[in-house]
């Protein structure tokens, strides 16, 4: 099986799956134009995160890493007209090009991104009482993934759903002894959820037009 094939699958799925859409067609486009790197879910793998906002109900999302705003969008697409999505972003210029994306798809009432290192903004959101968060999804340095879901689970509660992105990375997670920091943020990410007591969690490895990865669920079965 080669990239080619894995590309070619996903745009048949797409194609009879997801329907092109004004709004996130013009988000990829935006984001392409503006130089910024081509990280964003593909449409099927945001389709799937907005249906899983869905089948959760989720009211309240917290978003790390938004990039452009693509999963930010889809995300958004699953909230009632009341709810709420907070999307962390440490580079300005990826922020303002997201904003534009999300005004654009007229979810400015329900989107807000915040500007800063997560690290840092995780910790200002804590002290605010807008949490418990009903969905994260974390997307952002893969090398900070295990602090990322330590403040997850800070902003969470009993039934919280905890996505992450790229969680397989070519199959490099599987090396022990990988001297790339992103794969061992994500080893030890993924032994965190594991060991941990208050969520039941799965990984699924994927391939499609962004190549060969995965993504980890995890449930939150117990109030914090
Ligand atoms: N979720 C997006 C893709 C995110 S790519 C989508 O699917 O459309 C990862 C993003 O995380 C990038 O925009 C990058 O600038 C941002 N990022 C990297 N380090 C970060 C940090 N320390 N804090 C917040 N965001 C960070
Ligand atoms: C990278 C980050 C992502 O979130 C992604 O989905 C693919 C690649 C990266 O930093 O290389
Ligand atoms: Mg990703």
């Amino acid at each position: 099986m080669t990239q080619e094939k894995w590309t070619a699958v996903d745009r048949y799925i797409t194609d009879i799956l997801v329907p092109p859409d004004p709004a996130l067609d013009a988000a990829l486009q935006a984001s392409d134009a503006a130089g910024l790197p081509p990280h964003n879910v593909s449409p099927n793998q945001g389709k799937l995160l907005m249906l899983l906002a869905l089948i959760h109900k989720a009211h309240n999302i917290l978003e790390i890493g938004t990039l452009g705003g693509y999963s930010t969008i889809w995300l958004a697409r699953a909230l009632p007209t009341n709810g709420r999505l907070i999307t962390l972003e440490s580079d300005p210029k990826h922020a303002e090009v997201a904003r534009h994306n999300i005004t654009h798809a007229g979810l400015t009432n329900i989107v807000e991104v915040r500007v800063g290192k997560a690290l840092d903004t995780l910790a200002k959101l804590a002290t605010e009482n807008c949490h418990p968060f009903d969905l994260i999804f974390i997307d952002a340095d893969k090398p900070s993934n295990p602090e990322y879901f330590s403040w997850a689970l800070k902003l969470s509660c009993k039934g919280s759903l905890i996505i992450a992105d790229n969680v397989v990375r070519d199959g490099a997670v599987i090396e022990p002894d990988s001297v790339d920091p992103k794969v061992q943020g994500i080893r030890r990410f993924n032994e965190m959820l594991g060991s941990e007591p208050r969520v039941s969690a799965t990984a699924i490895q994927t391939v499609g037009s962004k190549g060969y990865d995965g993504f980890a669920i995890a449930l939150v079965t117990s109030d914090q």
